[in-house]
């Protein structure tokens, strides 16, 4: 059957790689590895369940069952059935589903595969009253389908996060990872340390935006206009049986030792200074932060079966370390070279501890830096090196790259959509990307998943959450499960677009696929001006930065235009004092009607619009004569915005001087091409 597949996928990638065979793929998500339809269905009444699972508690099964048949009790079997082995299958969760006119069984050798053999029918159900006759086998791709949301810079309580575990088990993910701890709130109970939910768990204004470009202060539980929360143990326990029951493990992030301003304010003598308000990172030097960490870590174990504790790891500033005698002293004592490994120091020793206690630790890549802890998987963030260089060594690796899995990033035009923190990231990016692209077999094995990241400093609602998380999160559990060779974007879409569809049916709050708008539409095309192919020349002091260098000095008369992110090669982008302020040579005098530029504004990455531009025209390039001054009059808080700063008009010249000064806030300016016609 293997092979009737292979070719069946062989023959869509032939015919574009669009077309669905059978209308039951299309409710597939994530596409099953191997599968054939045939003639015929089974009607879902008139039915008798049998389950033969010793030892399997299968409660959410039944409940899944009874609502996929409602009329147990008939003649058709409907048999679920544990065996020590199943042709085909090696992993834990993988199934073999088969259906004819007259019975469906299902075999598993453990209880989750029973489960996404369940997600699987009701998925294949749908809305009606039959299932299409077929045989199945289907296993994941990655033991690790994660996806992670952060509950500090906004709250959500315990019922919103089950709907998401809810969605997250019905497209077969097993990983939900929260982000519990961070500057803009604290959100477990430790009985040990009660102002960590008394007071840094709490907040005025409850935007974040507004409290972090604003006072940055905590304030007492219970205040007026307290905004916050936090799980109480007993929630956690709640929210951790709950996802049991649906085959995922919570892993909680406890961040150390930075993004700890909330822990630093409540209980200052942990940090350098001593200071509230003023350090984001524990004092490494001093016994009473290892006291307190492990204290916190003691109940977070209690309540967390996960094998993983997620001790977070990135982004300190280590600022305050160099200057505090006590760190200085651990550095001499323990002879560290520098604070990278003074952070190590702390990582390795946290791990140790963990260790001891039947845990293992995973970090951001930055734990990578200063010597990764022994036993440390490594969930790669910037990019890809970070996952790549800890399977090297050997170490497992969870993948989730900014530039593919950040979902708090635009998933339409942007100048469509609500304010973003990353630049635009439609799902087909999100679905083109492969955990383990470029490596060789023994580094493959050691990439142990994937997951999505929706982190909220812009998101401030539960209906912004499902906003930004549904479709993307689809891509992500397709990527864990399905065979990579099953890839195809169009078919993925169509899946997708019925997935959708079924989430706002339940009422979640997913974007509405179908209606995309999709890429800028002047990327998509070669633009042919009077400029294309001539010479650009910088002028000193405004030389383009070489991270974004679009393809060098022809970049900006080579007739292609940017997409709605700077980050596509295709925008030129300029850091230096001098902005923008390039001269074109058209090797000949031309008449002239029309020269522009476009430009593009996002806040969040300093991406700014110029200041004030100035257009001229020379005949020898020694004499320039100003055609056009345009001063920017676009608000800097309008999200993110693309906008044409030209010139209209009739004249005859062989030089055109295009500069863009900086505004006030300085940053980046971003352009694609020098429109000349
Ligand atoms: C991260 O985005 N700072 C892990």
């Amino acid at each position: 059957m293997k092979r009737i597949f292979i070719y069946l996928i062989a023959a869509l990638m032939f015919a574009g790689c669009g077309e669905s065979e059978n209308k039951y793929v299309n409710y597939m998500l994530p596409i099953a590895k191997d599968y054939e339809f045939t003639a015929g269905e089974f009607e879902t009444d008139n039915v008798f369940i049998a389950i033969e699972a010793p030892g399997v508690d299968c409660g959410i099964i039944k409940e899944q069952l009874a609502e996929l048949f409602p009329q147990d009790g008939g003649e058709k079997a409907v048999t679920l059935q544990i065996k020590d082995k199943v042709e085909g299958i090696e992993s834990p969760e993988g199934y073999r589903l088969e259906i004819t006119p007259e019975q469906l069984s299902i075999e598993a050798t453990d209880g989750a595969g029973l489960f996404y053999a369940v997600q699987s029918l009701i998925q294949l159900k749908g809305d009606g009253n039959s299932l299409p006759c077929c045989t199945i086998t289907d296993e994941p791709e990655f033991g690790y389908r994660g996806m992670m949301l952060d509950v500090s810079r906004h709250f959500f309580g315990k019922e919103f996060v089950k709907k998401q575990i809810d969605a997250m088990a019905h497209f077969k993910m097993n990983r939900l990872h929260l982000h519990l701890t961070d500057a803009a709130g604290w959100r477990i109970e430790i009985k040990k340390y009660p102002r960590l939910t008394q007071f840094a768990a709490w907040r005025n204004p409850a935007l974040w935006k507004e409290w972090w470009f604003g006072d940055r202060k905590y304030v007492e539980e219970g205040s007026e206009g307290a905004y916050g929360g936090y799980f109480t143990q007993e929630d956690i326990r709640e929210l951790v049986a709950y996802a049991a029951e649906r085959y995922i493990t919570i892993i909680p992030e406890i961040e150390m030792p930075a993004h700890s301003e909330e822990v630093l304010t409540a209980y200052p003598e942990l940090s350098c200074t001593h200071e509230p308000y003023k350090q984001a990172d524990f004092c490494v030097g001093n016994e009473a932060t290892f006291e307190f960490l492990q204290n916190v870590l003691d109940e977070v174990i209690e309540l967390f079966p996960s094998e993983y504790i997620h001790i977070g790891g990135d982004e300190a500033g280590k600022n305050s370390w160099p200057h505090c005698p006590l760190c200085q002293k651990r550095m001499k004592e323990e002879n560290l070279k520098g604070v990278d490994e003074l952070q190590s120091y702390l990582i390795q020793r946290i791990e140790k501890y963990l260790n001891s206690k039947g845990k293992q630790i995973i970090g951001w890549d930055e734990i990578l830096d200063g010597g990764l802890a022994p036993n440390a998987t490594v969930m790669s963030w910037r990019g890809t090196e970070g996952g790549i260089t800890a399977a090297e060594s050997g170490h497992k690796a969870i993948m989730t790259p900014g530039q593919f899995c950040y979902l708090d990033s635009y998933q339409d035009a942007p100048p469509t959509e609500p304010m973003a923190f990353g630049p635009y990231m439609p799902l087909e990016k999100v679905y083109s990307y492969n955990p383990t692209d470029g490596l060789g077999e023994q580094q493959a094995a050691m990439i142990y998943g994937i997951q999505g990241n929706l982190w909220v400093e812009y998101v401030p609602t539960g209906d912004m959450v499902e906003y930004m998380l549904y479709p993307r999160i689809l891509a992500i559990a397709e990527i864990g499960w399905s065979n990579p060779a099953q890839r195809c974007y169009n078919e993925f879409k169509e899946r997708a677009i019925v997935a959708v569809n079924g989430l706002r049916a339940k009422g979640y709050n997913a974007f509405d696929l179908a209606n995309e708008h999709g890429q800028r539409s002047e990327a998509a095309t070669t633009l042919n001006h009077i400029a294309v192919g001539k010479k650009v020349s910088y002028a000193d002091g405004a030389e383009y930065n070489e991270k974004y260098n679009a393809g060098g000095d022809s970049a900006l008369t080579d007739g292609v235009r940017g997409g709605w992110t700077y980050t596509d090669s295709k925008w030129q982008g300029f850091i230096r004092r001098g902005g923008f302020d390039v001269t074109i040579d058209l090797e000949s005098e031309r008449e002239i009607k029309r020269i522009s530029a476009d430009f593009m504004q996002m806040p969040m990455p300093e991406v700014w619009l110029p200041g004030e531009v100035t257009i001229s025209v020379s005949n020898d390039d020694v004499t320039f004569t100003q055609i056009a001054k345009i001063v920017n009059d676009t608000p800097t808080d309008v999200p993110m915005v693309i906008r044409n700063f030209g010139w209209e008009g009739s004249c005859t010249a062989r030089y055109i001087r295009y500069h863009a000064a900086k505004g006030a806030k300085g940053g980046w300016l971003f352009t694609d091409e020098i429109v000349v016609e």
